[in-house]
């Protein structure tokens, strides 16, 4: 139990919950004793009623209040145990929540995204099995099923062993099927989760699938996840199926097999007829917890497959924290140091023995062609792609040496593309921020970034939100994406192709916004205008995972090939005509 992370969330669950766990079991007992103590006062009734005389009222009064308990006691334990199955799916629900959003960035990428959101769904749900019939419903039905083997072997053992052989041919057969059915939960909870990965991708691309006509291409694999999942679950139903009729040819075969001895053992005087009967009884009750033992089985090894997938995000490896305390700062060191870092992707090299020097202040371009690893290299500041060798500096002190919380905090990175979450505007752009900054602060970083119009033009404003009912534009998504880095007031911003989809006046504007906010920090920037790049104070040139170049606008342009082939595309003139 202890290997598996999300059987042991189950077990403090339960543990949690024992006591209402313990009063339904104590409730289903109570039940169960009435279920037990009915043929025998029947039986009595009978007897009383067939001639043997005495009191009929008070055995029938006795009756009658415990069916009732019975009856009552069972639907309390029942509820009990419901809301604490459900509890305990809660529990697996927010344990992946919490964990998914914290795991290392490769892993959530290896696992995916639409991935991780079943475990969270359909498997998480599967996980009450575990709870309600692993911790009442398989302990009550064994304990009822001893019992009635109990009474019925001191009514008669002769029976009773005519009874338990039936039923243990029956459980033989009933294993294999629930094998069967544990394999067909197993591929069904597997197609389901490929699904939700699938059809994340098609949706959030929906327009895409629309402007290629591709409808029908794109949910092809959806279809097939689709008839895979009711495959297995048919499967599964088939062998489910065949469990209730197995249990009730046993219980018929024991019916005949005890009438036939029964009647024998009646006629030469070894049994009493109230005896005969009442085993009758409870051997018509026995399939009841029998087949509960059965069912539970099934639920139990389909709620374990579950469990092992949801095993993959609660077992996954975290990002780490880092060191417990902000290190002391070296003085006069650069901002970032990069030494020597190699970065493999997908088994390529993407970096290859990068070194890089990033000043405290003063805005730094890094240049070179669509894939030289640009991306990745802001990537590696972050933390969000593993480094296979070298040495990553912030302030002079290896990365590993901060708490990775305040790496983030004195690092604010735009990525490249839209990076807006369906939040309104306002929680967006104080996504950074433990406090929450006043309208002002927000309106003055919307202000600095050109956006200040277009927010005020939505109807909500500050409160509108993004994804649901209003909608930006690409380019106001990434100044948007700007205005929340500006608002964490890093000590490095990171900036990867923030001018991609400006126009002339608002790259100006953020150009100018750079260089004013690279007299007191560092400003990296990622990007393929000349314009921008020729004011950088410093200018890196990568290519094929390598810096090739480093230094500003007039000395590359006399020193670097490199740099001269990437002026020289930028400063071309359009081709007319082509
Ligand atoms: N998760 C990944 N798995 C495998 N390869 C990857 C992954 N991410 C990036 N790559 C590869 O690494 C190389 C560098 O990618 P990167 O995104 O850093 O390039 P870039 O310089 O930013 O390019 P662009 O200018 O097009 O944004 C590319 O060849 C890309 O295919
Ligand atoms: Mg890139």
């Amino acid at each position: 139990m202890a290997e598996s992370p999300t059987l042991g969330l189950l077990s403090r669950s339960v543990r949690a919950r024992r006591g209402r766990l313990a009063a339904s079991v104590v409730l289903a007992l109570v039940s169960a004793a009435a279920g037990i103590v009915t043929p025998l006062l029947i039986a009595r009734i009978l007897g009383v009623i067939g001639g043997a005389g005495g009191d009929v009222v008070w055995p029938v009064a006795q009756l009658v209040v415990i069916v009732l308990a019975g009856a009552f006691a069972g639907g309390w334990s029942s509820y009990l145990l419901s809301a604490a199955g459900e509890r305990a799916i809660e529990d697996v629900r927010l344990a992946v929540v919490r964990r998914a959003v914290r795991l290392r960035v490769p892993v959530i990428r290896r696992i995916g995204v639409g991935e991780v959101v079943s475990r969270m769904g359909p498997d998480a749900a599967q996980m009450r099995a575990i709870t309600d019939t692993g911790v009442t419903v398989m302990p009550v039905s064994a304990v009822m099923v001893t019992a009635y083997l109990i009474v019925m072997g001191i009514l008669d053992w002769v029976m009773l062993a005519v009874t338990v052989g039936t039923f243990v041919v029956a459980a033989i057969a009933i294993r294999a099927f629930l094998a069967g059915m544990r394999r067909a939960a197993e591929a069904q909870q597997a197609a389901l989760g490929r699904l939700a990965q699938a059809a994340q991708s098609v949706f959030t691309m929906v327009t895409t699938v629309k402007a290629y006509r591709a409808e029908d291409r794109a949910i092809a694999p959806l279809e097939d996840e689709i008839g895979e999942a009711a495959a297995s679950a048919v499967r599964s139903a088939r062998a489910q199926a065949a469990i209730s009729p197995l249990m009730g040819l046993g219980q018929q075969v024991a019916i005949i097999g005890v009438l036939a001895v029964g009647g024998v053992r009646l006629a030469s005087g070894a049994l009493e007829t109230t005896a005969f009967i009442a085993f009758l009884m409870y051997l018509f009750q026995l399939v009841n917890p029998l087949m509960a033992l059965a069912q539970g089985a099934g639920r139990i090894a389909v709620g374990k497959a579950a469990a092992r997938r949801v095993d993959e995000v609660l077992g996954a490896e975290t990002e780490p924290a880092g060191a417990a305390r902000t290190p002391e700062v070296a003085p006069g060191a650069p901002a970032l140091r990069l030494s020597d870092v190699e970065v493999s992707l997908g088994g390529k090299p993407v970096l290859d023995r990068v070194s890089l020097e990033v000043p405290r202040t003063g805005v730094l371009a890094i240049v070179g062609p669509s894939g030289a690893g640009k991306s990745t290299l802001l990537n590696v500041v972050e933390g969000f792609v593993e480094t296979e060798a070298g040495r990553v500096e912030l302030l002079g002190v290896p990365l590993q040496e901060w708490p990775t919380a305040e790496v983030r905090r004195r690092v604010a990175l735009v990525e490249q593309g839209s990076a807006i979450l369906s939040m309104s505007v306002r929680e967006n752009l104080a996504l950074g921020r433990s406090d929450s900054p006043s309208d002002d602060e927000l309106w003055s970083a919307l202000r600095d970034v050109g956006l200040e119009q277009a927010v005020r033009a939505l109807p909500a404003g500050l409160d509108a939100v993004l994804g649901a009912g209003d909608q930006m534009s690409g380019g106001e998504e990434q100044r948007l994406s700007i205005a929340r880095a500006l608002l964490i007031d890093a000590e490095v911003l990171l900036l990867d192709e923030p001018t991609a989809h400006m126009d002339g006046v608002n790259e100006r504007r953020l150009t100018d916004l750079l260089a004013a906010l690279g007299r007191d920090r560092a400003v990296v920037m990622v990007t393929h205008r000349l314009s921008t790049v020729a004011a950088a104070d410093t200018i890196v040139v990568v290519d094929a995972g390598r810096v090739t170049a480093v230094g500003d606008h007039g000395t590359l342009s006399s020193a670097s090939p490199a740099y001269q082939a990437f002026v020289h595309a930028q400063a071309a003139p359009d081709p007319v005509g082509a």
